[in-house]
């Protein structure tokens, strides 16, 4: 492919995402929530303006103290990467078409992506907020991790293009959707239902997110086939990277590998998982089943439907040595 065909290609997607603008803006309102039909944070954590203020944090913590130290380290990862939200934003800013060129565009995709950003907002609060008040983690530590977070950036490879970055996001909504609710399942068996309740309502939101997403790609699909295909193969093969992973405490030379790691040990989010959200997707746009291809997209359609199996295989063929790392998060202890 020459350049001249590269800039063609990216002026018919800039021209899809513009002429997607009306459609955005008729289902903006399924999509996001009216803020004053939203959760929000306060309204899952104790009363301080309530005269028992004191009964309903000794409550709130006795609940917290039969959570695992395993359950914690995911814990603290999932409200670190939802903290890094700043640098989401800007991604999405980023994106061809997406841009919101004044701070308060009345564009459907600036309002779409100021929107999911008040929305995400929340979830960083209630999760940084539980974990302060459970008085069972190093917040300092937690803390400089977020910092550094944002700080150290995110580069999930999708250049400026809103194909790649719709295919990563439906995935990625998808992804914290199972994480959130995975943690919901523990928490409950460890016997605390306000986290139960407070990652139940995240993995709601993550749905819901995830379905725009989905929705947005599905549009893409069916006006530009081709290009759509190219780019689900493309990211696929460029792998979908956690939003957390430049995550640093200064002290872990692999904090996030030691993070997923435990996320994998604990089934919260695991290869398998990665292998089903493909499976998903795939069948969600119904990929298997476009027809009229060139070569190259049917070689793409073809690699993109077979995947799910590859990642499967390598699932199946994944053990745990079971080897303990230090988490500053939780005082050095290892885990
Ligand atoms: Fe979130
Ligand atoms: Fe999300």
């Amino acid at each position: 492919m020459t350049s001249n065909d590269n800039n063609k290609i990216i002026t018919n997607k800039f021209e899809v995402i513009k002429n997607m603008e009306s459609f955005v803006a008729d289902n903006i309102d399924k999509l996001l929530k009216p803020v004053n039909e939203s959760w929000q944070p306060s309204d899952y954590l104790p009363d301080m303006n309530a005269e028992n203020w004191r009964e309903q944090i000794n409550e709130f913590r006795q609940k917290a103290e039969a959570l695992s130290d395993e359950l914690l380290v995911v814990l603290i990862g999932d409200m670190i990467t939802e903290e890094a939200l700043p640098t989401y934003q800007t991604y999405l800013n980023r994106l061809e078409g997406l841009t919101d060129f004044t701070g308060v565009s009345n564009s459907p995709w600036a309002r779409w992506s100021r929107g999911w950003t008040a929305e995400e907002n929340r979830h960083g609060d209630l999760l940084n907020k539980y974990l302060f008040l459970t008085g069972r983690t190093d917040m300092h530590a937690v803390e400089i991790t977020i910092q550094n977070l944002i700080k150290n950036g995110f580069n999930p490879q999708t250049e400026n293009d809103p194909y790649l970055g719709f295919i990563f996001t439906s995935f990625q909504e998808r992804a914290t959707k199972i994480s959130h609710t995975n943690v919901a399942r523990l928490a409950i068996k460890a016997g605390d239902n306000n986290l139960q309740k407070i990652c139940g309502l995240i993995a709601g939101d993550e749905a819901r997110h995830e379905k725009a997403y989905r929705l947005f790609m599905q549009k893409i699909f069916e006006v530009d086939p081709v290009q759509a295909i190219l780019a689900f193969a493309k990211m696929m093969k460029t792998k979908i990277t956690m939003p957390s992973q430049l995550m640093t405490d200064g002290k872990s030379n692999n904090l996030f590998t030691n993070f997923s790691n435990v996320a994998q040990k604990i089934k919260v989010y695991t290869v398998k998982d990665y292998a089903d959200i493909i499976a998903n997707l795939v069948s969600g746009w119904n990929v298997e089943n476009i027809i009229g291809l060139s070569d190259i997209a049917a070689k793409a359609q073809d690699y993109i439907c077979n995947l799910s199996e590859r990642y499967l295989k390598i699932a199946n063929r994944l053990s745990f040595a079971g080897t303990t790392e230090k988490f500053s998060w939780l005082f050095n202890r290892k885990v």
